[in-house]
């Protein structure tokens, strides 16, 4: 049900880009396709948190997970506790600002919490997966802040299953007084050898990055190729993975969480904590059938001129310090007619809801007759 209901959407902007004459129909690009070496992807998922108010995460393209782990499955003495309510959305006050007051306090975002109360014996933490599964290379990126509380794992993933995986995952306790580290980590046939352990793996890499993860909004980023994963913060190059690359589509995931092990999440901390995500921005190849036709479609000839140049982030998205300006970043679903064919979610700040505004959900079986029209000709 809901994965029909998010399949129409694409279709309703098509219908209006169609008519107005819209950019980037033949796909997005990283780096320009007169550089050496770039990659184009016909799909797109971006979410501006700064600007969106609603909790269900649905209606942005996600679904939260609810489920729980025991101590035992979860090896470590405590289980874990995923919870919808641990997910909340606080955009800033002024939907045209980029920086400033939010509505419950704190960092605008995204917050995924980690509750301190853990006397059950279990940790309540937040998890949310694409509604998509059919991801496929692409330039996968995330604007967040971690946890300053110690004793926390916040990760960003994408995951097709345990042997086709590819993490960052942030261990609070690993942040120290002048530096942080993340943990790069694709899960292989190995990983699953070794009882879902990478560590041991030569796919696992604990990165040190000069800054605190906890300080300020950085962008971190993936780009998967069939060739290679490369792993970046704020545009520059962390790591570049080169076996065992996950081959398959799925979805991407945001969690967390804490289970008190020691070797690992360490904690759990002692009070409520969140990490906060200012912006998802996913550029990628689908699996799909009808998106790819869909493409086709829209895209009959290769053009380059038709092609979009993804911006590279090569600063902190933070407007805390410095450049106020800094954490306004490009969005082709907030640019008119840059986004053909793709899903684009209601925002506060009005970018990008006029299109589906502009038809209500009675519409829909109108529109889609006549979108057929237009691709049938
Ligand atoms: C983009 O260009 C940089 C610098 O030349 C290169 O390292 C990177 O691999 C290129 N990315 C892609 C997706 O081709
Ligand atoms: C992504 O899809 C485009 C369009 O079909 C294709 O040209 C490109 O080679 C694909 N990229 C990868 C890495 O598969
Ligand atoms: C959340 O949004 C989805 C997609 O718009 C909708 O189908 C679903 O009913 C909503 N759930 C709730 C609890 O409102
Ligand atoms: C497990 O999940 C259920 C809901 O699915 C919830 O009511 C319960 O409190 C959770 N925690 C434990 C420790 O069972
Ligand atoms: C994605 O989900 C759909 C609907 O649940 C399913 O039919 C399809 O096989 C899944 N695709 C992949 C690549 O797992
Ligand atoms: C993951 O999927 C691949 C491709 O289908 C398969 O070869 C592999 O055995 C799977 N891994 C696990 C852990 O199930
Ligand atoms: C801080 O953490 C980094 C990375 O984990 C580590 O290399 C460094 O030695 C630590 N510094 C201090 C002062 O603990
Ligand atoms: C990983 O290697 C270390 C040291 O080489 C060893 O102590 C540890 O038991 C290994 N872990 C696993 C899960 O194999």
């Amino acid at each position: 049900m809901l994965r029909d209901a998010v399949a129409a959407m694409p279709w309703l902007v098509l219908a209006m880009s169609r008519l107005a004459n819209a950019n980037c129909e033949c796909g997005y690009s990283v780096n320009k396709t007169s550089d050496p070496s770039f990659a184009v992807y016909t799909n797109l998922l971006e979410n501006d948190f700064l600007h969106i108010k609603t909790d269900n995460v649905t209606e942005f393209g996600w679904r939260a997970q609810e489920y729980n782990v025991s101590a035992e499955d979860a090896r470590g003495p405590y289980g874990k506790e995923f919870f919808i309510e641990n997910i909340e959305t606080n955009p800033l006050k002024d939907a045209n600002a980029w920086t400033g007051d939010s509505d419950h306090g704190g960092d605008a975002g995204l917050q995924l919490w980690v509750r301190g109360d853990h006397s059950h014996g279990y940790v309540s933490g937040a998890e949310m997966a694409t509604v998509r599964n059919d991801t496929l290379y692409g330039s996968y990126r995330i604007g967040m802040k971690l946890s300053a509380e110690s004793g926390t794992c916040g990760a960003f993933f994408w995951f097709y299953n345990n042997s086709q995986e590819i993490d960052l995952e942030f261990l609070s306790h690993q942040f120290n007084q002048s530096q942080g580290a993340v943990n790069l980590v694709l899960q292989t046939p190995q990983s699953v050898i070794h009882g879902y352990d990478a560590s041991n793996t030569s796919d696992f890499k604990v990165q040190s990055l000069d800054f605190r993860p906890d300080e300020r909004f950085h962008e971190y980023r993936f780009d998967w190729s069939p060739e290679s994963v490369q792993f970046y913060v704020d545009g520059k190059i962390l790591q570049v993975m080169t076996n065992n690359i996950p081959t398959m589509p799925g979805r991407m995931f945001v969690n967390h969480w804490s289970n008190g092990d020691p070797k690992w999440s360490a904690g759990p901390p002692e009070r409520d904590t969140s990490m906060t995500i200012s912006y998802i921005k996913a550029y990628f190849n689908s699996s799909d059938t009808a998106q790819n036709d869909e493409y086709k479609s829209r895209c009959a000839n290769f053009d380059p001129s038709k092609v979009c140049q993804i911006p590279d982030q090569t600063v902190p998205p933070d407007g805390s310090l410095g450049d106020a300006n800094a954490a306004k970043t490009y969005f082709f679903t907030q640019d008119k007619d840059h986004a053909p064919g793709q899903e684009v979610f209601a925002t506060t700040n009005g970018a990008s809801s006029g299109v589906i505004r502009l038809f209500g959900a009675a519409y829909l079986p109108l529109l889609v007759a006549l979108v057929s029209c237009i691709v049938g000709l």
